[in-house]
């Protein structure tokens, strides 16, 4: 292993140092890779090592040796497992990024092989390590890795743990299965999170974890790692001709092999094929770094055959890589809605699959701890689809000695109140509640949320504003501003404050679920809501819900039954809820509830004016409850006009139609002799 001094890039152009250095560079990574199972640069990094190399070396042919890492199937030998000579070597693959690679591998294999075109087989290329299975008369006698494709080492033991290998083929038959040992990409972080939790070194991808598990002494700990296999090839099966044929076959005999693999007539179909699993290989439960092209004729693969370390009949498609390595700069702390301290990381600005990745999540104080992050690490950042950016590991093996460790705040950084971690919980939360404006501003970008009351027009940026400037000191306050406030607000026009009151007022249109949703309620989410709504009809029946009440509710736990319940159990936030019955809100729940049948069944009731002890939308739920219809005009099948004050054209419209009108009060008795628990409490 090269120290850290040796290791740096010279600053020369001159070919043959620069050459000696990339060799140098890639047996430290090689040996890193396959013997430690712990490499220091991500494959895009070794890709580009490996290229230049490769271009140099095309470029001053004097300087090619044959001990150059180009001329051989990377791997060394560990010499704590007995070794095993593959009497057909195990090659590797050339790659190719683009299509125009494609396109020119498959034109020179044309004029090689003097024909118009081929066969394609094509098979994911799964990110694992790849294994020889030798079966003597159908038995598993010996499993090895591939080594440097010469020799490689005898894992039998480890492999006899993994349950895809079958120990006894369909038939007795002698022949050699060759494929990828793996671990899927959950049981790859659950491995990861354990060994974090007893400080040990984690592993940067599934593919490392899985050669480590692999690589084991004592095979008690292999089992202990969920390995998987599946097969790419065969070598010694009769009576097949094609490398489709010769998979189905070795599916027959009981191992696995890719379910969606598929021969095409042209490149066209290849790069179908290729761009369908770049495009969906984060929905996968295993990683995927490209796709693997296969002249699928054995006749044509053997005409072809191999130079150096590559078959000339294979190409590996490599996509874009998700793992880039950048530095840790610094930590912030983000102070999240319900008070949590939400540690993120600011990253060296570094692209990943076409996307510039600069901050990302840490999640929690204990991460920080179980990934050893220090500010100043160099660390590895993962992007995988659509899934926000992840830091796997810093890379203890690049720290120059001016890391920093970093020690998670006790107060929160925006109010200065104490911060406290529950016990039993990984989350810190400020105990400024009222008191932190930074919470109250994320609570109000919650409550205005397209998911919550979708009030549009009150973005992040308007929200802190709000918050700053004391406009709003708790959520209801929203609708209680005014067009002049608004209008003082800088950069904010006549024609922006109205359309915010008008978003204002048609977020009272969405229901209860939503409402509660908007609350901001520790640990209760989207589903939690709808669930606590369907089951208590009523912001009242819910606030006074008990804890066992709210645990008897289908899917809820302690936990969320407990911060349901204290929530209702402050003042503050009753107060709140209070303001926003009255801001005109909905706290009956409308949709949901609605009886097919019931005591108002056929009847259909109008509101107009001010109601006195309810808001509209609410008092529209209650007779939607009871099985009646609202509606909002005048007809002659109205049976009721309900009147509050200061009613106007609706009320003349009912009395020219002999519609009967009723107050408030008579309209609630008519609830109440029904069911009196859906009479609102008098303000
Ligand atoms: S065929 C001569 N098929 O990729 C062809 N390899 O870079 C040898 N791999 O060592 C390999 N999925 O570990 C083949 N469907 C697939 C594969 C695959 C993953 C790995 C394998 C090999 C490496 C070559």
């Amino acid at each position: 292993m090269t120290s850290l001094e040796d290791r740096r890039e010279p600053a020369t152009l001159d070919p043959a140092q620069r050459a000696a250095w990339l060799r140098r560079e890639i047996e430290d990574h090689d040996y890193r890779y396959y013997v430690l199972a712990n490499p220091i640069v991500t494959d895009a990094e070794y890709d580009r090592l490996f290229q230049e190399l490769l271009a140099l070396e095309a470029a001053h042919p004097e300087l090619a040796t044959p001990e150059s890492p180009t001329q051989r199937p990377g791997g060394t030998i560990e010499t704590s497992f007995a070794p095993v000579r593959h009497d057909v070597p195990m090659l590797s693959l050339a790659n190719a990024f683009e299509r125009e690679g494609l396109e020119s591998w498959a034109t020179r294999n044309c004029k090689i092989a003097e024909r118009n075109g081929f066969g394609y087989a094509l098979e994911p290329k799964i990110d694992g390590l790849a294994i020889a299975l030798r079966y003597e008369k159908g038995r598993f006698v010996c499993g090895a890795t591939r080594g440097d494709g010469v020799t490689g080492e005898d894992v039998t033991l480890n492999l006899k743990t993994i349950k895809d290998i079958p120990a006894q083929l369909a038939e007795p038959l002698d022949v050699e299965i060759r494929g990828e040992v793996y671990m899927e990409v959950a049981e790859f972080e659950a491995l990861n999170l354990r060994r974090g939790e007893a400080g040990e070194a984690l592993f940067a991808n599934p593919r490392n974890a899985a050669a480590g598990s692999l690589r084991q002494q004592d095979p008690r700990v292999t089992k202990e790692r969920p390995l998987r296999f599946w097969a790419y090839g065969a070598v010694g099966l009769t009576g097949v001709d094609s490398h489709s044929g010769a998979m189905a076959r070795v599916r027959e005999l009981g191992l696995p092999v890719w379910p969606d693999s598929a021969v095409v007539p042209d490149l066209e179909a290849v790069w179908t094929y290729c761009r369908r699993y770049e495009a969906t290989r984060a929905d996968l439960p295993f990683e995927i770094d490209g796709v693997v092209i296969k002249v699928d004729a054995l006749r044509d693969q053997a005409d072809l055959g191999s130079v150096g370390r590559e078959p000339r009949w294979a190409i590996a498609f490599k996509f874009a890589p998700t793992q880039a390595t950048t530095q840790l700069l610094d930590i912030e702390i983000n102070v999240g809605r319900t008070g949590t301290l939400n540690p993120v990381a600011i990253l060296e600005p570094v692209a990943i699959g076409g996307v510039t990745v600069a901050r990302t999540t840490l999640h929690n104080e204990d991460e920080i701890v179980r990934k050893d992050l220090r500010i100043g690490d160099m660390v590895i950042v993962q992007r995988a689809g659509d899934v926000i950016p992840q830091i796997v590991k810093s890379i203890p093996e690049k720290r120059t000695g001016d890391e920093r460790v970093y020690v998670f705040p006790d107060h929160c950084p925006a109010c200065g109140s104490p911060a406290v971690r529950p016990a039993g919980q990984v989350m810190r939360y400020c105990t400024g509640g009222k008191r932190c404006r930074a919470q109250l501003a994320e609570q109000l970008k919650h409550f205005a949320s397209r998911r919550a009351l979708d009030i549009e027009g009150l973005g992040a940026r308007l929200a802190e504003v709000l918050v700053e400037q004391g406009l709003v000191n708790d959520l209801a306050d929203a609708y209680y501003l005014t067009r002049d406030q608004l209008i003082g607000l800088e950069r904010f026009g006549e024609k922006s404050a109205d359309n915010l009151l008008a978003s204002l007022e048609a977020s009272k249109g969405r229901g209860l679920g939503r409402v509660v949703f908007a609350l901001g309620i520790r640990d209760v989410g989207e589903q939690t809501a709808r669930a606590l709504v369907d089951h208590f009809g009523s912001m009242d029946q819910l606030a006074a819900a008990t804890f066992e009440e709210l645990q008897a509710v289908a899917g809820l736990g302690p936990i969320v039954a407990q911060s349901v319940h204290a929530y209702f159990g402050e003042a503050d936030n009753r107060a709140v809820i209070e303001k926003l019955r009255t801001a005109g809100l909905p706290m009956v729940e409308a949709a949901a509830q609605t009886a097919k049948t019931g005591p108002f069944s056929g009847l259909s009731f109008v509101f107009t004016g001010r109601l006195a002890r309810m808001a509209r939308p609410e008092a529209e739920a209650l007779v939607a409850r009871l099985g009646g219809k609202a509606s909002s005009t005048v007809s002659k099948a109205t049976s009721f006009l309900v009147a509050g004050d200061e009613a106007g054209s609706k009320l003349e419209k009912a009395q020219k139609l002999k519609v009967p009108v009723i107050s408030e009060d008579e309209f609630l008795e008519r609830v109440a002799s029904h069911d009196p628990a859906l009479v609102p409490a008098s303000r």
